[in-house]
């Protein structure tokens, strides 16, 4: 398997296909079979009241057109002739003392999978050039803000700024060999520093040392950009779900005493592919009685969540029976109560344990383009639901159901007059010390079920086992 990945990451981003799959798409709706796609790299961008520049991160869509990973750099796709010019900066004199010689022209094009490397000077050059010679109507494809000052349309008959964005979130929805291999690849090295993690954290103090194991981990084995600011939630902030202090103690500081469970929500991009897992576990090695209640309806949730993975399932129906799942293992605990599984189900009371999506599309965003989530639905328990409709091959999802003792989510239900009765106050207590519980895996959509890029241990036993510090 590491064989695999090495030969096929060993070749070429596959920008070319990305190109032909986007115009195809293009094509398909109404945009016709000729023209320049033009799209722009991120630019570099300074610090407010400062010589040094902000972090780059390179725009999306442009890496998916070019894999290009150079600030200020542009990027013609002509249709017609299939050819895709790469636009890079020039040698800047006054720079090169500072930040030595740019990537040039021959090496790019030997790096990139592009037919044409020129300087970003000759970009409107380029542009005018191709409209003269263009005999019919001649039109660009562009994302709306996404187009320099110094960039000239003059010459162009049409432009269109409506459908070049659409196509690539559709485009970029269906992952290649080449992106499953890198999606795999963080995948791999963050699943290791999520076990490094769990091993080191019986002896640490602080969640921020945590966080530096992780982060040392993943830059250590190549890469060096984690995909969001990642959680690492201690006690009860567990139940935050996007928890982004990460400095508290371990102990907590009312009782002395070390805090029950550590919710960690990390991953590190491979060439801007993004993995996005979690995992918990127990402070002292072993899960309290209820943390292990907990932690078994979270994993029952996300098996019977892969289980049914498969192209044509809708996403909304896997999500629907994991609160299905949820609801019977509170029951099972006596904190539901007062009707049976469709009941509280129709009244949505799993909400307030599982407020958040099953959920999302993955790939070069955390979040990725193309679920289409609706964030003014009715019903609260598909309104975070980031991926709707249905799965198909080569689509990346995460599989993250929750269990979460949120006192500012869940106490509107206990003072609700139609809802309280659900909840059994009494059980509750012995839970909230428990925080959040969520298991997050990455998995490939393939022809008849899905493929689990995520390695990082998951077992109760083996998370017990490493946090208790047996190897
Ligand atoms: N780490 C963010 C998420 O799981 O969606
Ligand atoms: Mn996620
Ligand atoms: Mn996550």
């Amino acid at each position: 398997m590491a064989q695999d990945l090495d030969k096929i990451l060993g070749g070429k981003y596959p920008a070319k296909a990305h190109a032909n799959r986007v115009a195809d798409l293009i094509k398909a709706r109404g945009g016709g079979d000729s023209g320049i796609i033009y799209i722009e790299g991120q630019k570099t961008r300074m610090i407010e009241d400062n010589d040094g520049p902000m972090p780059f991160r390179q725009r999306r869509n442009f890496f998916y057109l070019s894999g290009c990973e150079l600030p200020d750099s542009y990027l013609a796709y002509d249709i017609g002739k299939d050819e895709l010019t790469l636009f890079i900066p020039p040698i800047d004199p006054e720079s090169v003392i500072w930040s030595g010689l740019p990537l040039s022209a021959a090496d790019a094009l030997k790096k990139y999978d592009v037919d044409v490397v020129l300087p970003t000077t000759d970009v409107n050059g380029y542009l005018a050039h191709y409209c003269s010679a263009e005999a019919g109507a001649n039109k660009v494809f562009a994302i709306p803000d996404q187009v320099s000052s110094e960039i000239t349309f003059l010459p162009f008959k049409e432009t269109d700024f409506d459908v070049l964005r659409p196509a690539l979130d559709t485009a970029r929805v269906t992952k290649d060999a080449y992106e499953i291999a890198l999606l795999r690849q963080a995948n791999n090295i963050s699943s290791a520093a999520h076990t490094a993690v769990l091993k080191a954290a019986k002896t640490a103090k602080n969640e921020r040392e945590l966080e530096a194991i992780f982060i040392s981990h993943c830059m250590s084995q190549g890469c060096r950009e984690q995909s969001y600011h990642p959680i690492f939630a201690s006690g009860e902030s567990g139940s935050t779900l996007h928890y982004q202090k990460n400095d508290d103690d371990l102990i907590d500081a009312s009782t002395g005493q070390k805090k029950l469970n550590l919710l960690v929500d990390a991953g590190c991009e491979s060439r801007n592919y993004c993995a996005d897992i979690t995992r918990v576990c127990p402070l002292s090695g072993k899960f309290s009685p209820e943390s292990r209640d907990i932690y078994n309806i979270v994993l029952e949730m996300q098996m019977a969540s892969l289980a049914i993975i498969k192209p044509g399932v809708a996403w909304d129906d896997v999500h629907a029976n994991a609160h299905r799942v949820a609801i019977r293992g509170l029951l099972r605990l006596g904190i539901l109560q007062g009707g049976d599984e469709q009941e509280i189900f129709d009244k949505g009371v799993s909400v307030a344990f599982f407020p958040h999506g099953l959920g999302h599309y993955l790939g070069m965003d955390t979040h990725d383009v193309g679920g289409n989530p609706n964030y003014n639905d009715e019903n609260p328990m598909f309104r975070y639901l980031r991926l709707r409709g249905t799965l198909s091959p080569g689509g990346v999802v995460t599989v993250e159901p929750g269990v979460y003792f949120c006192r500012f989510i869940i106490e509107p239900y206990l003072s609700s007059a139609e809802l309280s009765k659900y909840i059994n106050a009494e059980v509750l207590e012995k839970y909230w010390s428990v925080g959040g519980v969520r298991i997050e895996d990455n998995v490939v959509v393939t022809e008849d079920g899905y493929d689990n890029l995520t390695t990082a241990p998951k077992s109760l036993e083996d998370i017990e086992r490493l946090a208790s510090g047996q190897a």
